[in-house]
């Protein structure tokens, strides 16, 4: 272990899968690793700064390597809060957690990830663009709110023959076909969509750790099944460990560097005619990926935490 390195925080929410498997992993290599409930982090934890240094559960907190899982970064609707009091709270809660991350990174501790890069995971059609910048090839792609415009594109699709899908601009819903039972739906619809040629190849996620490609994880699924694989029963996904061209890992390894992410996990499908980004992940789920394909990416990310 690094000499200055007392341990490992993990940043998550209480009842997080992948935050509970990897601090249970981490002391059972008998690590000195704490749980951070983020949701109690003002109310439990004992954080007290001067500007110049942090204290934390009283010992110096740059003397720790933290692992952040998930923060709660949906964009603030003040409008989901019931009163002026409970948005300030959460107000203060988010500036405490948020400072206190970056300031540790600031001071060249690990933070794995800062919460500054979370936006990647709501902001898609400006990762889009990002990722074309790093020169990466992506699926035809529109965003708009105009029914108007979305008719058109489905109109031209359907005429082509092709097939397009949607999902939200910012996730959280599963990925599905725009067809003539759904495209009503859209002039009604206040929510905003990534419209996207149907791409018919292999999935994939490739993993990055630090300045560097870690692994690839091919998803096998029955694409007649679901498009997307999270609408189907897990045990109908195959997870294999496969090899990538090397230009994909360098590209891969540039874009979450470029984001700020020092661990990241990069959707993309291929086919005859290329590989295809689809999405950048700030807090990659692992759990599930390293036990079905028996790569070990949790002892990696320890090892980068403690050592590296
Ligand atoms: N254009 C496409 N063609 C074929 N399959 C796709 C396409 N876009 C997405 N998928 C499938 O759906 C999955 C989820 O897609 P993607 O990660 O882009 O959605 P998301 O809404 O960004 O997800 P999240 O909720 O994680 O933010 C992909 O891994 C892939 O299996
Ligand atoms: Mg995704």
């Amino acid at each position: 272990m690094n000499k200055f390195v007392k341990g490992i925080v993990v940043f998550a929410d209480s009842n997080d899968d992948n935050a509970t498997t990897f601090f249970n992993k981490a002391k059972s290599m008998g690590i000195n690793t704490i749980f951070i409930d983020t949701k109690r982090l003002s109310i439990d934890y004992d954080i007290f700064t001067d500007m110049n240094s942090i204290k934390f559960l009283s010992s110096d907190a740059k003397r720790y390597s933290y692992f952040v899982r998930a923060v709660n970064l949906v964009p603030l609707n003040p409008f989901a809060f019931s009163n002026t009091q409970k948005f300030n709270e959460y107000r203060n809660y988010y500036s405490l957690m948020f400072s206190f991350l970056e300031i540790l990174r600031s001071w060249n501790t690990k933070v794995v990830n800062p919460p500054s890069t979370f936006w990647c995971h709501y902001f898609k059609p400006y990762v889009y663009v990002l990722a074309k910048s790093y020169g990466m090839d992506i699926p035809q792609t529109f965003v708009t709110p105009s029914f108007r415009e979305i008719y058109k594109i489905y109109k031209n699709y359907k005429n082509s023959n092709k097939k397009i899908i949607f999902k939200p601009i910012a996730g959280g819903k599963t990925v599905k076909i725009l067809d003539d039972s759904n495209i009503e739906n859209f002039k009604i619809c206040g929510d905003v969509y990534i419209f996207q040629e149907l791409i018919h190849g292999q999935n994939f996620r490739v993993f990055t750790l630090g300045n560097e490609y870690l692994c690839s994880l091919a998803l096998e699924y029955d694409t007649s099944k679901a498009i997307d694989y999270r609408d189907l029963d897990p045990k109908e996904v195959k997870v294999k460990i496969i090899e990538v061209p090397d230009d994909i890992k360098k590209k891969s390894v540039k874009l979450a560097n470029g984001i700020g992410l020092y661990f990241s996990g990069i959707d993309f499908i291929f086919n005859q005619q290329g590989y295809y980004f689809l999405d950048i992940n700030p807090a990659p789920m692992f759990v599930g990926f390293e036990y079905h394909s028996g790569f070990p990416i949790i002892e990696k990310i320890i090892d980068y935490l403690l050592y590296c």
